[in-house]
């Protein structure tokens, strides 16, 4: 019942922009501002890898969000997350923190270490119109609350959100419905098989290694190391290929269908919700 039979193509490889946001961190934007309508509902992905602490040290200072999800995956490193309504939490190794921004806040994401490795994602994830206004609302998950399922080729798989494999994930949406796989390889080349629905949008980012997309007619697409590949809309599911320790996070989910309107950390639908946004910002009516 897993078994993909008409599996999705790559439309286009998409290298990522190096830039720097918050205080200073150093990043790769992934899913940029040009991607938001393609890879409805998902508006942004940040990939930061560093073991220099002048990349990440400043961390992200206080800062608002409306109108819709960040999802936070913490590959390695800790980091504090402090908001304006009196919440603390500590996101670390292999841990999620799944914020629902909604109406409003403010927050903080400072790194809690002075050296090693900090190395992660962040991911936007749109809310429909009528619930962008709705109450703040977070979940910190740590490592050991993901569930995890191996395939019988010794693939395993960390289920963030939605399902694979008979496992339930971490977390489930209803509307936008978010699968959130983070996928790793074997030393041995190994296959993995997603079933997806034909109306989901989803694609790949390669962290580790190499990762090939197989076809119907078994031919292989490269995804090269810290490239995200768009899968097509044309099938059933996804068929990923790789050895050598590869690892990958495949993301899919319902489009909203929605006008996007973003001024920087406001997501909603038209011009004037951003304005009343930033004006309730101004006037310290977001949070608290
Ligand atoms: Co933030």
């Amino acid at each position: 019942m897993n078994t993909v039979t008409r599996p999705r193509r790559v439309e286009r490889l998409v290298t990522g922009q190096a830039t720097r946001d918050g205080a200073g961190v150093k990043l790769t934007r992934v899913l940029t501002h040009d991607l938001q309508q393609r890879l409805d509902p998902f508006l942004m992905l940040d990939n930061f890898a560093s073991d220099d602490p002048n990349d990440y040290g400043a961390g992200f200072p206080d800062h608002p969000h409306r109108g819709f999800e960040t999802v936070t995956y913490m590959i390695a490193g800790r980091m504090r997350h402090q908001d304006s309504a009196g919440h603390e939490g500590l996101l670390q190794n292999g841990g999620v923190q799944w914020m629902t921004a909604g109406r409003g806040l403010v927050h903080s994401e400072m790194p809690e270490q002075e050296e090693g490795v900090m190395e992660g994602f962040q991911l936007w994830l749109n809310l429909r119109g009528a619930d962008k206004m709705c109450p703040p609302w977070y979940r910190d998950i740590q490592s050991a609350e993901i569930p995890e399922v191996t395939n019988a080729q010794g693939v395993l798989a960390r289920v963030i959100a939605g399902h694979s494999h008979g496992t339930d994930g971490a977390m489930q949406r209803e509307h936008t419905e978010p699968l959130y796989l983070d996928l790793r390889w074997p030393a041995a080349e190994a296959r993995f098989e997603q079933l997806l629905p034909v109306t989901h949008n989803a694609f790949l980012y390669v962290y580790r290694g190499r990762v090939e997309v197989v076809d119907a007619q078994g031919q292989a697409e490269a995804v090269p190391l810290h490239r995200m590949a768009i899968f097509t809309n044309e099938g059933d599911g996804v068929t990923l290929r790789a050895s050598a320790n590869a690892q990958a996070i495949l993301i899919a989910g319902k489009p909203l269908r929605e006008p996007i309107a973003q001024y920087g950390p406001f997501v909603m639908n038209t011009r004037e919700q951003l304005m009343q946004a930033v004006d309730d910002f101004r006037n310290g009516r977001l949070g608290g």
